[in-house]
């Protein structure tokens, strides 16, 4: 068993999307530091890899193939969860999805599974996982993981859009509801990571250039520039942070979309 770290609650915490980019970063730094983890993934397979490469840094690590757009999966796997990890004291909802409205202006037909996996999930996983985290005592967090566009508009992917500006808003109601149990809230807005989802939008050389051009900490984000914050907000020494919004960009909603300087 690796040593629990100073401020490390060492309750089991939850992390969907567990399985790629964001979500796989987060199991991996908080197993890092001797918390119990669970990765869910519609990619079950996926979702396995991560907890063994977990169990390998010595946490308990239990890996699930979820949907957590289905309530009734969400439910049982908790209670999975709970017998093989004992105590559980945290979540991240990182399981995500993106589409464009290429040629409508709103995509109506992809609406309701972008909402439902972003925005909605987080309700449902945060009702089924609050008689854990009162079991647990005061000092259980919820991190959603939201995006830049959270706060700024996007007119090819306004469902997305949509699903994040909520996020935030859902956090902020679970931190003015939850607060005074000692369970804390707080939303997670990540620019642009190189992750699977992105991928597809900085395929050609161009593309990831036009990117890194607007970062003025000039590079893409890595997974695990998100997963150090995340697993900070999880832990005792963020212990009065709650319903906080914090920006990983490397800058880029800062200076409003400018050219960083020295760029190309
Ligand atoms: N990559 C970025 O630039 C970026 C920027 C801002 C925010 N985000 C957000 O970060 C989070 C993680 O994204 P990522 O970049 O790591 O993407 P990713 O594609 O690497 O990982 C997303 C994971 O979510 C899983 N998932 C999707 N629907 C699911 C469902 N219904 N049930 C369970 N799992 C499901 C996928 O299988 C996948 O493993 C997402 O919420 C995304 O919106 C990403």
């Amino acid at each position: 068993m690796v040593e629990q770290r100073l401020g490390e609650p060492g309750t089991g915490v939850v992390v969907t999307g567990g399985a790629s980019g964001i979500g796989r970063a987060c199991c991996l730094a908080l197993a890092a530091v001797g918390r119990p983890v669970a990765a869910w993934d519609l990619d079950a397979d996926g979702a396995d890899a991560t907890a063994s490469a977990c169990a390998d840094l010595g946490v308990a690590a239990i890996g699930a193939g979820v949907d957590v757009t289905d309530a009734s999966a969400v439910s049982a796997a908790v209670t999975k969860v709970t017998d093989a990890l004992g105590s559980i004291g945290g979540l991240v909802h990182a399981a995500g999805t993106v589409r464009a409205a290429i040629d409508d202006v709103v995509d109506l037909d992809t609406w309701d599974v972008v909402l439902d996996v972003n925005l909605r999930a987080e309700a449902v996983l945060v009702s089924a996982l609050l008689p854990a985290f009162r079991a647990a005592g005061p000092g259980s967090a919820i991190v959603g993981i939201a995006s830049i566009e959270g706060l700024i508009g996007h007119g090819f992917i306004p469902s997305y859009v949509a699903s994040k500006h909520g996020l935030i808003g859902l956090t902020r109601s679970f931190a003015h509801r939850l607060g005074s149990e000692g369970i804390r809230a707080n939303a997670v807005c990540p620019g642009y990571i190189d992750t699977p989802m992105l991928a597809p939008t900085i395929a050609t050389p161009e593309a990831r250039a036009s990117f890194e051009r607007k970062i003025p900490s000039g590079r893409l984000g890595e997974p695990d520039d998100v997963a150090r914050v995340v697993r900070f907000l999880l832990s005792d020494e963020a212990a009065y942070m709650n319903g906080a919004v914090v920006v990983v960009d490397g800058g880029v909603t800062a200076v409003g979309g400018q050219d960083a300087l020295g760029a190309d």
